[in-house]
């Protein structure tokens, strides 16, 4: 089944883990992505991945054409950089109107209660939760703008809901849960529809975990990315989920009905 027409899209976090994985995928499915992550070396080496795969489909007859993947550099912890990203969009594709946010700072043990300072705490806000609203606003300004439908995908986490022992990375992915709630009741009207994608325990980078963890796992192993690829584009294509919006969609093996996170050990707390 074809999932995608004239789509663009915009992967930010593109660099590695899930947000790869989605990039990859779309790029697969014939949709020019914008490859937007702040590591320069990760976004090339995706990128490239992407070209050759597309070159390969127009050679062995399965495409027309090599869809563009396009890379982007850049924090998107400050505002002028997300402005740019947005420029750089306008002017490669035009309007885009697929948007996976998938960037996030990296997530430390040590960043818990009494160990996150002022500095971390705010650059996680900045880009799982000031990016997301900031460029999921102004890419929907810009189908609305020219009369487009279109789809936007928020990975958030099990701990929206759950607490993680990082008090940053849980409380701005809660944001983000009522961000996709917001942005998916205010803009159903104009046809774009915003959804959560919630990962479980998925060895992608980000999230380094113990193989042991397995076990508190139902479907018996950790997540790859490769597991969310698939539904990320079946939630954002309207053939498969034109009537899906402002909703969560778990893919984590089961692990969500377990609560395995033990509180971490302060140390001396003075
Ligand atoms: N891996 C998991 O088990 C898991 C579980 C729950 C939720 N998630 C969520 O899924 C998403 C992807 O997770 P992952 O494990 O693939 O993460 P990852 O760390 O492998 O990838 C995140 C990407 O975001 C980029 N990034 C970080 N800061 C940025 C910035 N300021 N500007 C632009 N790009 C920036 C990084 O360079 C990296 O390439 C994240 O939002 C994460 O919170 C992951």
């Amino acid at each position: 089944m074809q999932l995608f027409d004239d789509e663009t899209a915009i992967v930010t976090g593109a660099g590695n883990g899930i947000g790869r994985a989605i990039a990859l995928a779309l790029v697969r499915e014939g949709v020019p992505t914008i490859f937007a992550d702040v590591k320069t070396d990760t976004v090339e080496s995706a990128v490239a991945e992407a070209t050759a795969a597309a070159q390969a489909a127009v050679k062995a007859g399965t495409a027309k054409k090599v869809t563009p993947a396009i890379p982007w550099v850049g924090d998107l912890a400050d505002p002028a950089e997300r402005e740019a990203l947005l420029v750089a969009a306008r002017a490669e594709l035009g309007t885009v109107n697929l948007f996976v946010h998938s960037a996030s700072p990296p997530r430390h043990e040590r960043d818990h209660l009494f160990g996150v300072d002022q500095a971390t705490w705010e650059r996680m806000r900045a880009v799982n939760l000031d990016a997301g609203f900031h460029l999921a606003r102004e890419l929907a300004r810009g189908m609305i703008d020219q009369k487009v439908a279109g789809s936007m995908l928020l990975l958030t986490s099990l701990h929206a809901i759950t607490p993680r022992n990082l008090p940053h990375y849980s409380t701005t992915k809660a944001g983000m849960a009522m961000l996709v709630k917001e942005l998916a009741k205010g803009l159903g009207r104009y046809g774009i529809r915003v959804n959560a994608l919630v990962p479980g325990a998925i060895a992608a980078g980000g999230f380094v975990a113990s193989p042991e963890m397995a076990r508190h796992i139902p479907l018996g192993r950790l997540g790859r990315a490769e597991d969310l690829a698939p539904m990320a584009l079946s939630v954002l294509s309207n053939r498969t989920a034109g009537y899906v919006t402002g909703t969560s969609i778990v893919v984590d093996g089961g692990l969500a009905l377990k609560n395995w996170f033990e509180p971490p050990e302060f140390g001396e707390i003075v």
